[in-house]
């Protein structure tokens, strides 16, 4: 691997993915419109490896822009190509991820989550580059029938978010078809990514009212938001509450590691995987464990079923196991402490 692009680089994956290769003395090439990230984060990836005497100003480029603007792509390869260090693969994390507002607003989420990866690919093509891992979601199982979901399941996404990304992983696959010695392809479909890294110096951080139940609990914790609504306690499940397979998210970046070295070792492949733990754990364990292991307290109350929740989603990760001989190692408890570590210290930093 001499020169890795990943796009949305300075968000939560993007980010702990971007420190896990500069630690491993990779080259990396960031592209980030920082519409949901800042240029702190850089900062916070250079102290990190600055405690470790890793950092090499060298082997980092960003650069601030759109995915959406072919122009801006074209210019970040020729750049790479010119100073001698070409990009030979891509992580693709940039897009919109809030599934609530991509039903609000179908149009830019289909643009930038669609149209901008499209835009990728061709450039990719033009500039002979075939290795790329592209950030799906359990979400394109939708309400599929049989749990754990396995990497067969029927795609029946129900909402935009799950569609785009549905969309993608068609437009991938379709590459692929048309002429599958050229590309190199994995198509990773994240479960529930949470936590932060262990320094509290990277995270998670919405710039928005956060649609994911982690970012919530951890801003009821810090007091930046009164209580924790929980929805629904009448679910058929042992405590009534959602089942959810939850992984850390520093897990989460290193398999990016292992699942490219994984597609560098082959002429060609077409690769869908389930990244999780393989463990569901009710909403009510996820609150409990946050408050024992932070010893506070999470002030939450029952509310409706969300409309397109469903009672138990959690992977079945053999593929995962079997192929990367990779399993998460992270527990709960470690989500939950280093989760709380980072937005301690992002109210700190704010006060
Ligand atoms: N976090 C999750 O729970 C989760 C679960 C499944 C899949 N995913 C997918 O993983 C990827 C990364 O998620 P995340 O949680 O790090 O999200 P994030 O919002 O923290 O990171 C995405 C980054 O992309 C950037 N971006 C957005 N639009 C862009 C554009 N048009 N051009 C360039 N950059 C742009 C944002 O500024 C942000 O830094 C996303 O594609 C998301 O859909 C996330």
């Amino acid at each position: 691997m001499k020169n890795i692009l990943i796009t949305g680089g300075t968000g939560f994956i993007g980010s702990h993915t971007c420190l896990n290769f500069l630690e491993e003395d990779l080259n990396i090439t960031i592209i980030d419109s920082l519409k949901n990230s800042s240029r702190n984060v850089l900062k916070g990836i250079k102290k990190i490896l600055e405690l470790s005497n890793k950092y090499d100003e060298n082997k980092i480029n960003f650069y601030e822009g759109d995915i959406r603007n072919t122009d801006f792509l074209r210019k970040v390869f020729l750049q790479a190509k010119n100073k001698g260090n070409p990009i030979d693969g891509v992580i693709h994390f940039a897009g919109l991820k809030a599934v609530g507002e991509s039903v609000l607003n179908p149009i830019i989420y289909w643009d930038v989550n669609v149209n901008g990866s499209i835009n990728l690919f061709k450039i990719m093509e033009e500039n002979n580059c075939k290795t790329i891992l592209f950030s799906s979601s359990a979400t394109v199982y939708g309400n599929s029938q049989k749990i754990p979901f396995n990497e067969s399941a029927s795609i029946k996404p129900f909402n935009t978010y799950g569609f785009t990304k549905a969309a993608v992983e068609n437009i991938l696959n379709n590459m692929f078809d048309s002429d599958s010695l050229k590309w190199r392809i994995g198509i990773l479909r994240y479960f529930n990514p949470i936590g932060s890294h262990p320094s509290g110096l990277i995270g998670e951080n919405p710039n928005h009212k956060p649609e994911n139940i982690f970012p919530y609990i951890c801003q009821v914790a810090s007091g930046l938001r009164e209580k924790l609504y929980i929805f629904g306690n009448d679910w058929p499940t042992p405590d009534g509450t959602c089942y959810r397979d939850y992984i850390h998210v520093v897990d989460l970046a290193e398999v990016h590691k292992i699942a490219l070295k994984y597609l560098f070792a082959r002429d060609s492949a077409n690769l869908t995987l389930n990244v999780g733990k393989g463990k569901p754990y009710s909403v009510l364990e996820l609150v409990n464990t946050f408050e024992r292991v932070n010893s506070l307290k999470i002030e939450h109350e029952f509310s409706f079923r969300r409309d397109g929740d469903i009672a138990t989603s959690y992977a079945d990760t053999s593929k995962m196991y079997n192929l990367l001989k990779w399993k998460p190692s992270k527990s709960l408890e470690d989500m939950c402490k280093d989760g709380w570590n980072w937005q301690n210290n992002l109210v700190s930093i704010k006060d």
